[in-house]
């Protein structure tokens, strides 16, 4: 039977509003090199509201995000235009199959359906069985995410699900990868610890890996509080140092974190990783100030920079962007991406440099990029870069 993507979306809403959609399968790339490989879509109950759960497949994670219906038709449609040809429909009463076209028409298959019911469709968000178990670790109870009881507190909640999200990522990178026996991990600007504590547990006492982690913190309140709990815990390859990620002095170091570390904190600390060699570095960088006051492009850009928030936007865009870059000039293959959905925390992009043995292109290659992009933007300096140089 022939159609297009209008009569699918069409299917689609009449399915979302019947309630009878049991789930959706989008997949067959329409480029082939392309990360994403599949996006999984079903039906659930948000704190009561109905929404779409999209869970978009990558070689090495899962992404989940939920989206109100109407939304959910408008990135599907998108999802069809840029990335998928493919589309499979369930439904209580009918499975079908789209194949798009190049020109968005397609051939369409139906046939009965082959899952019964919505009743397991519908899935409430009660708890998931977590990477990280509220139960089993004491020191979430110290760090005030759980209760005595081991139940995570309503209010942090999306705490916990960022922490899973993270060693979830962390657990997917790590392991394709050959390290020395003792992983060496430092985690800059490590607040509170939630991160830190929830790798140490996960490696030490999940993966039996040997494993040294430490964690740099500015305030020492938080690292004396997080040194004692950790030895409360037993924990006695985990240690917390005052200082700052500037003056930190690593040794081996396999994986270098930097969560959410102000501003340029990011830029000193992906720059320490790249001097000592780390395998891996990831940051999730927060509050992008250097380089948006240098921003004043003499071209078409300034019809977006003109607008504060626009600007203040471009200007997290184009610095990540730069270390993206930069991270690849020096032997890492970089992916920048978000880890969890905006609704637990706007602070959700990440950026992991994996070094490679062969670099897909030489230095110069990315500088070029580096400098290009400062030229469109008017930047004349970017931090990192900066310190790079000093090298
Ligand atoms: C927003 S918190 C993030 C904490 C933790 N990484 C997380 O994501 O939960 C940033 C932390 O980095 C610390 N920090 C900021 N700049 C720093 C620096 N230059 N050296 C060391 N610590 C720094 C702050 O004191 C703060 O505790």
């Amino acid at each position: 039977m022939p159609g297009n993507l209008q009569s699918f979306l069409k299917q689609l809403s009449d399915d979302i509003e019947k309630q009878t959609l049991i789930k959706i399968t989008l997949g067959n790339r329409r480029i082939k090199s392309s990360d994403l490989k599949n996006v999984f879509i079903k039906p659930v109950l948000i704190k009561n509201i109905p929404k779409l759960s999209f869970v978009y497949r990558y070689p090495t994670k899962d992404i989940t995000s939920n989206f109100p219906a109407k939304e959910s038709i408008f990135l599907i449609e998108k999802l069809l235009q840029d990335e998928f040809y493919n589309a499979d429909i369930f439904t209580t009463e009918n499975d079908f199959h789209f194949a798009f076209q190049k020109n968005n028409t397609a051939k369409i298959v139906s046939k009965g359906p082959s899952l019964k019911s919505t009743a397991n469709a519908l899935q409430h968000d009660k708890e998931k069985i977590r990477i990280i178990q509220a139960t089993n670790a004491g020191y979430l109870k110290e760090l005030g995410i759980t209760t005595a009881e081991g139940i995570v507190k309503k209010e942090k909640q999306d705490k916990y699900k960022q922490i899973n999200s993270y060693v979830e990522i962390i657990d997917g990178i790590i392991k394709d990868l050959q390290f020395n026996e003792s992983l060496q991990v430092v985690d800059m600007g490590s607040g509170k610890g939630y991160l830190t504590f929830a790798l140490y547990d996960y490696l030490v006492n999940k993966l039996h890996r040997d494993a040294a982690v430490t964690g740099i913190e500015l305030r020492e309140e938080l690292v004396t509080k997080c040194n004692n709990i950790a030895r409360a815990a037993g924990y006695n390859q985990l240690v917390f140092k005052s200082g700052t990620i500037e003056n930190a002095v690593l040794s081996n170091t396999d994986i270098l974190i930097a969560l959410h570390a102000c501003d340029t904190a990011t830029d000193e600390a992906i720059f320490s990783g790249i001097k000592v060699n780390a395998k891996i570095i990831i940051c999730a960088p927060c509050c992008h100030k250097q380089i948006r006051k240098q921003m004043a492009p003499e071209n078409e850009l300034k019809s977006i920079t003109k607008h504060g928030i626009l600007l203040e936007r471009q200007a997290e865009i184009t610095t990540d962007a730069i270390r993206a870059l930069l991270l690849e000039a020096h032997g890492y293959k970089t992916r920048v991406f978000e880890f969890i959905a905006t609704e637990h925390t706007p602070k959700n992009v990440l950026i992991v440099g994996v070094k490679q043995d062969k670099p897909l292109h030489p230095t110069q290659f990315f500088l070029e990029k580096v400098a290009g992009l400062k030229l469109l933007f008017g930047i004349q300096s970017h931090y990192l870069e900066t310190l790079i140089d000093r090298l």
